[in-house]
């Protein structure tokens, strides 16, 4: 057996021995009575009676060891010319203070508070500055709008909110506050209080009592210690999209997750104290969560935070300029920002330009690495190239390959193994019977998963059952499809249910379909995502008007791309809809979503048994034509 044949045999057949040692990595005030609870499933929970602090973990403790004067977050933006370093003493510093003004506006161990913020070095304080406390935070992506943010305050009901004067995107500055006041308008539990770091870029005046500025707060601090925590008190919420408009807060715990992280930094990345590890996403999703805030601090490694983008801040070499000049060891983002990349500069006459020996892989994930990507970023880098497979509810990489264990030759379209602790199967959608390798069928993990997952849905410990544990009793079910192959590599091939992934980001089609529903010309609708070269998926809406409409078809189509830029937010890039005159439907009135995408992606389908009308098909191909798809 291998390394990690291994690893993974002991974290299956005694979850309790493996996970115990792994935790022996985190420092504990009061080590847990039981490695592994099961007493109540579905809800296992992990080092249960242990006492912990994640930001005791992440930055005191190194100060502690000798890191003090170690780079714990280099903040990196193109977009303001500016890099920012910041020590573990430095951060330990801004967050203790951070924590200390959390404490005087009254934020106490178990409140919640939402942090909307752009990619600035005050997120990740805020953050950490939450975890000190025992503050539970929801950061909330600054690419949504007004509507999406107020459906997060009303669900997480915050203490406080911590947020900017504005966020920087390419050359637009985005005023943070009109957004923020809509959302406090629109919401029914708008808290009392919300900190503003005021940015250079974009000045603006406090307002009122509610009001309170960042800086001057964070001077007169006095600074907060961390917090004896229970391991299975909720360290933050994330509010991730489902299949209807109501967005899901997971809900992830202090122990178990400060173990996987920690296990995961090393065994997965190959990253050891120290090392320069970078994530190029954004604090608002889980992979800022997990690898640009938590793990590379609780591993003692230094962190990078990018404010650009891959092309355009200003070109398309910012990935390899930033490695060169941090000394970065890995890079960890989406296919769709190499495909940008690629897109710009296809010979990679940048990546010549720079010095990349301290670069030793680049990882993938949010979207299924597309093998012409795999292949370019493995030539032209000449450093492996991992893809591997997570969602936020999992907290960290259910499926990969290993840079601390064995590292498997790779098959292009597959994110490699299942990592250690997760038991991954196939199953028949219909019977839930196990299927064999090389059939497809939906993939779930047969409980219990393994720590640092989600522990439940926040406030909603039914959604939590009924959404994920219930089709499949005895598994988790993970929402996509895909197959396992005779060798063991696992093939994720996308969604089952009506959830898109556009440029890496999760997105619902139901809450497009929900803003464009609004419209009051609008008898019907459907959104659905497409294929898209740049971004992976986007989303296209068929609209079926009312009778007797007699507005000009293009207007009401640009007036539900604007409900969505409004109510969804810009990240939706929904750019795209056709008026139709009927939707295809089964006998029972369900529209056929996947034979209308197959239609629009060109695919040879089916004729579904069900359906209503088969006419209605060859209109579908004539519209989907009419917006430039199907071919
Ligand atoms: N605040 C406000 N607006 C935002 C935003 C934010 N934080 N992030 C994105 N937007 C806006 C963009 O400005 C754009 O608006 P526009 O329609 O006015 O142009 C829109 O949302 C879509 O943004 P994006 O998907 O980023 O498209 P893009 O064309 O600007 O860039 C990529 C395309 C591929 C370069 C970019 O999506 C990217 O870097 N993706 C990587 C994703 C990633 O890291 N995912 C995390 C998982 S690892
Ligand atoms: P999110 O919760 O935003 O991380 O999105 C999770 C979803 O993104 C998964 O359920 C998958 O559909 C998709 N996804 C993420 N990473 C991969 C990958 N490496 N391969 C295939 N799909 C992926």
């Amino acid at each position: 057996m291998d390394e990690y044949e291994k690893a993974f045999k002991e974290s299956i057949e005694n979850p309790e021995k493996f996970w115990g040692s792994a935790a022996e990595q985190i420092e504990w005030y009061d080590k847990w009575d039981k490695v592994l609870e099961s007493s109540d499933k579905p809800f296992y929970r992990w080092f249960k009676g242990g006492r912990i602090n994640t930001c005791y973990n992440a930055i005191d403790r190194h100060v502690e060891e000798g890191r003090g004067d170690q780079n714990a977050l280099i903040y990196d933006s193109p977009v303001t010319d500016t890099i920012e370093k910041f020590t573990y003493s430095e951060l330990k510093e801004r967050v203790s203070k951070t924590a200390g003004f959390l404490r005087q506006l009254g934020v106490n161990k178990g409140d919640t508070v939402i942090i909307y913020m752009p990619m600035i070095p005050e997120a990740l304080i805020g953050m950490m500055a939450c975890a000190r406390i025992g503050a539970v935070h929801s950061v909330v992506f600054g690419g949504f709008a007004a509507k999406e943010l107020a459906i997060r305050i009303d669900d997480a009901k915050p203490e406080l909110i911590l947020t900017a004067s504005c966020g920087i995107e390419r050359t637009k500055v985005i005023e943070y506050k009109p957004l923020l006041n809509k959302a406090m308008n629109i919401a029914e539990h708008a808290p009392k209080k919300v900190v503003i770091k005021r940015r250079p870029e974009h000045e603006v005046t406090l307002e009122g009592e509610r009001e309170f500025d960042w800086e001057e707060l964070e001077k007169e601090a006095e600074p907060a210690e961390c917090v004896e925590l229970d391991a299975n008190d909720p360290l933050y919420i994330l509010y991730t999209s489902g299949t209807t408009g109501k967005p899901k807060g997971v809900v992830r715990d202090n122990g178990g997750h400060a173990v996987a992280l920690r296990w995961s930094m090393e065994h997965i990345y190959g990253i050891d104290p120290g090392d320069v590890y970078w994530a190029a996403s954004d604090v608002g999703w889980v992979v800022g969560h997990s690898y640009i805030v938590y793990a590379p601090l609780l591993t003692g490694a230094t962190t990078i935070m990018y404010e650009g983008k891959p092309v355009g801040t200003p070109d398309a070499g910012q990935f390899w300029r930033v490695i060169e000049e941090h000394k970065v060891k890995v890079l960890f983002t989406a296919p769709t920002a190499i495909r940008a990349v690629k897109r710009v500069d296809p010979e990679g006459k940048f990546i010549q330009k720079y010095d990349l020996s301290h670069f030793e892989t680049l990882f993938l994930a949010g979207e299924r690495t597309d093998p012409d990507t795999y292949y370019w970023a493995e030539d032209l880098l000449k450093v492996p190239v991992i893809d591997h497979w997570w969602q936020t509810e999992t907290g960290w990489a259910i499926v990969s390959n290993f840079r601390g264990l064995t590292q498997y030759p790779v098959k292009p379209g597959s994110a490699t193994k299942a990592v250690p602790g997760w038991d991954v199967r196939i199953l028949d959608p219909i019977t839930g019977e196990e299927l064999t390798p090389g059939e497809h069928g939906v993939i779930a993990v047969k409980l219990p998963l393994p720590p640092g997952t989600f522990i439940t849905l926040w406030k909603n410990e039914e959604g939590f059952k009924e959404e994920y544990m219930t089709e499949y009793p005895g598994y988790y079910f993970t929402g996509d499809g895909g197959y396992i192959d005779e060798d063991g590599y696992i093939f994720v091939m996308g969604r089952v249910d009506d959830i898109i992934n556009v440029a890496g980001h999760r997105l619902s089609t139901g809450s497009m379909e929900e803003a464009v529903a609004k419209h009051p010309d609008v008898a019907e609708c459907a959104v659905l995502g497409v294929e898209d070269q740049l971004k992976g998926e986007v989303p296209i809406g068929f609209l079926v008007l009312k009778s007797g409409v007699e507005r000009s078809h293009d207007e009401i189509i640009s007036d539900v791309i604007g409900m969505v830029r409004n109510e969804v937010g810009p990240i939706a890039s929904f750019k795209k809809a056709i008026v139709v005159d009927r939707l295809p439907k089964t006998r029972s009135g369900k529209i056929l979503r996947g034979t209308i995408r197959d239609i629009a992606d060109g695919k040879e389908y089916k004729m579904p048994s069900t359906i209503e009308d088969p006419e209605v098909l060859g209109e579908m191909e004539e519209a989907v034509k009419k917006i430039g798809y199907g071919e």
